[in-house]
């Protein structure tokens, strides 16, 4: 059964419809009088009442509309269905971006006459959803959506301009000072992108896909992807070990920055809190990032009793690099901050903030040309805006991870960040330096 749900879109369809991965099946009226349905990834919303999309001249669902303006719209994803229909007209024969084949593209609005909500129980659906077939494709959408002035990012900043998704909480090594979720379910891909746009709809500006290893999750290149459609700034926190070429060639370019940990400059001071070879295969994603010389790297040590005399030399290590290439290097220095989600041996790890200022007295007193930023446990506290794997909005404070139930449940994060314990003008202090010009935490 379908309802007729009035003649614009409801909050909800308005989402769906502007989802850049799902798109619309748009049907138009042949010469026959016969009906004539083609998928147009370039179909979006401009409002609840009207839908615009590009078309390639020799497009044969343009030539019916040039003839016959009528038109209806269909979109799915796992939830809703929904049908429109409404008048298309050719508004812009030639758009002032070109298909990446070279061609012109003609622009089509369309103005909405009805909208209706499909039924369809007892089917599970797979949403009809756009995969960027190539860069170039990407790029002209991209090209497309600022054109028109498409954004999903909420125009004024809000209270937090980073969020840290942490994507999973599998990861490869066992640090003992690990403050990373432990042995949470993860949400679905689907989910997981609803996360993401609601991310860019709070008024943050960048997602950090965290963890865990992020790169244990299978979907995310398309999450990454899916984040820079939307126009997040990405970056990605990984422990490095199953970074690959492959995956840096597919998603590279969707990445602002790559956060690495190094636990010391020797395998020997390394693997007092990372496994054996892990140095290995950070010095290993280091050669590979400098051919990718557009994406910042990242390097960080959460210093502990273990590495805390070995810091001079990972500066030194993260110095050499950085004089070899053309990324931007940053690393931080984290005091490493007694919270996690299992039992430590804390007494074995914490050095005092004496040992941590005088180490900070060192490194500073030696010339490097990497920006360093030293993150004491004061700066550390309460400036995380985290969402667990399994969906769960965490604004951690102290050694507690104070759980404020399902994000996308959340429908006023402003007013709940002001009740909760969340530092927002400590947080903006810090974050605010990155676009592309320094990254904090
Ligand atoms: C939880 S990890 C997840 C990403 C990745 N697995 C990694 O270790 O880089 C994110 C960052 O937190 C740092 N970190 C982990 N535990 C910490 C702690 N107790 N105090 C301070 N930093 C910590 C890590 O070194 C890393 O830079
Ligand atoms: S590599 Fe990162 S997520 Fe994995 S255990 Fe270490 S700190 Fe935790």
């Amino acid at each position: 059964m379908s309802q007729v749900m009035g003649s614009q879109l409801t909050q909800e369809m308005f989402e769906l419809v502007r989802r850049p991965d799902v798109f619309g099946i748009v049907s138009t009226v042949d010469e026959d009088g016969w009906p004539r349905s083609a998928p147009f990834g370039s179909l979006e919303a401009l409002d609840e009442s009207h839908l615009v999309s590009l078309s390639l001249p020799d497009n044969h669902t343009l030539a019916n509309i040039r003839r016959d303006g009528r038109v209806t719209v269909s979109w799915v994803d796992a939830e809703q269905r929904i049908s429109v229909t409404g008048r298309a007209r050719v508004t812009q024969e030639v758009f002032p971006i070109r298909h990446p084949s070279g061609a012109p593209v003609t622009r089509v609005d369309i103005d909405i006459q009805e909208v209706r909500s499909l039924g369809a129980r007892g089917i599970r659906v797979t949403p009809a959803r756009f995969t960027s077939p190539s860069p170039a494709f990407t790029d002209f959408l991209r090209a497309y959506w600022r054109e028109l002035g498409i954004t999903w990012v909420r125009a004024t900043p809000g209270p937090v301009a980073s969020m840290d998704f942490h994507v999973t909480s599998e990861c490869n090594q066992e640090c003992p000072y690990c403050w990373g979720p432990q042995d949470i379910a993860e949400v679905d891909t689907e989910t997981a992108k609803r996360i993401l746009l609601r991310v860019a709809a709070f008024g943050a500006r960048r997602v950090v896909f965290t963890g865990g290893d992020p790169l244990k999750r299978r979907d995310i290149g398309e999450l990454v992807c899916f984040a820079k459609d939307i126009g997040l700034e990405v970056a990605l926190s990984t422990t490095g070990d199953e970074l690959t070429e492959d995956f840096l060639a597919r998603c590279g370019r969707d990445i602002d920055l790559l956060s690495l940990p190094i636990d010391g400059a020797s395998e020997a001071v390394s693997s007092q809190t990372k496994k054996a070879g892990h140095l290995s295969a950070i010095l290993r994603d280091l050669e590979m990032l400098a051919r990718y010389p557009a994406m910042d790297v990242k390097l960080a040590t959460p210093v502990t009793k273990k590495n805390i005399a070995d810091v001079p030399n990972i500066v030194r290590l993260a110095d050499n690099w950085a004089r070899q290439v053309r990324n931007r290097v940053f690393y931080n220095v984290f005091h490493a901050f007694p919270r996690s989600m299992v039992e430590r041996e804390w007494n074995e790890l914490l050095v005092t903030d004496e040992e941590y200022a005088a180490m900070q007295r060192q490194v500073e007193a030696t010339p490097h040309r990497i920006k360093i930023n030293f993150l004491t446990r004061q700066i550390l506290d309460r400036v995380y805006v985290m969402i667990f794997p399994d969906g769960t909005l965490t604004i951690p404070s102290g050694s507690d991870y104070r759980q404020h139930g399902r994000f996308l449940d959340v429908a006023d994060l402003d007013a709940l960040l002001a009740q909760s314990d969340f530092d927002s003008a400590k947080h903006l202090r810090h974050a605010q330096g990155w676009r592309k010009v320094e990254s904090v935490i």
